[in-house]
């Protein structure tokens, strides 16, 4: 018998509240600093898409968006391997880029997706990342703005999913071990 989502979740980090107040902030602050400038939003499908919809209308400034499909994780570990699922539409080429990620662990596939990007010659690059797991980053990345610091904890909800699901809690939460390790 399905039961309903909140119950799977062993503790919520971040209330819709406190999650729209910080990307009110993080939105002030890319108005402040691409101001003058055409900023082109390239986001990481799926996790993304609830923090681009919620961070583009923050932002006060004429910009334009992307989408780019990247597959990493399969279950709760990553396979350490990094696929291109869909590519972008548009050029790049001299653009002002900004990288809208969900949250970035090993580091591995916003390595690669910048490595990727850098290839298409824009005139910048920097990364935006809603949740930051620095604890177990093997590739030498930072992000340039971040909404959250976490834990070394599997989360999901506001787009992290595990297996998919998940991806609609407005909040973001811990999920409870006996979900994805089966019961005790
Ligand atoms: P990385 O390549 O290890 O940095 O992992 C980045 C990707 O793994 C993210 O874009 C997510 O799709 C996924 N991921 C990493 N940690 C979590 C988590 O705690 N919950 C859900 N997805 C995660
Ligand atoms: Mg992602």
């Amino acid at each position: 018998m399905p039961h309903p989502m909140h119950d799977d979740i062993q503790e919520v980090l971040y209330s819709e509240a406190q999650i729209q107040q910080r990307v009110r902030e993080l939105g002030a602050q890319l108005t402040q600093d691409y101001a003058g400038r055409d900023l082109h939003l390239v986001t990481i499908m799926k996790g993304s898409l609830p923090f681009l919809s919620d961070l583009m209308r923050t932002i006060d400034l004429p910009l334009t968006l992307d989408l780019m499909g990247v597959s990493s994780y399969s279950g709760i570990n990553s396979t350490g391997e990094v696929r291109l699922t869909m590519d972008l539409d548009e050029s790049i080429e001299g653009r002002h880029v900004v990288i809208v990620e969900d949250i970035i662990d090993t580091g591995l596939t916003l390595s690669y997706v910048l490595r990727n990007l850098r290839q298409r010659a824009p005139a910048s690059v920097k990364i935006i990342t809603f949740l930051d797991k620095p604890a177990k980053r093997g590739a030498s990345i930072e992000a340039d703005y971040v909404g959250f610091t976490i834990p070394d904890a599997f989360v999901i909800g506001y787009g992290l999913d595990w297996n998919q699901r998940y991806r609609n809690l407005p909040y973001v939460g811990i999920l409870k071990r006996d979900v994805y390790a089966g019961p005790l």
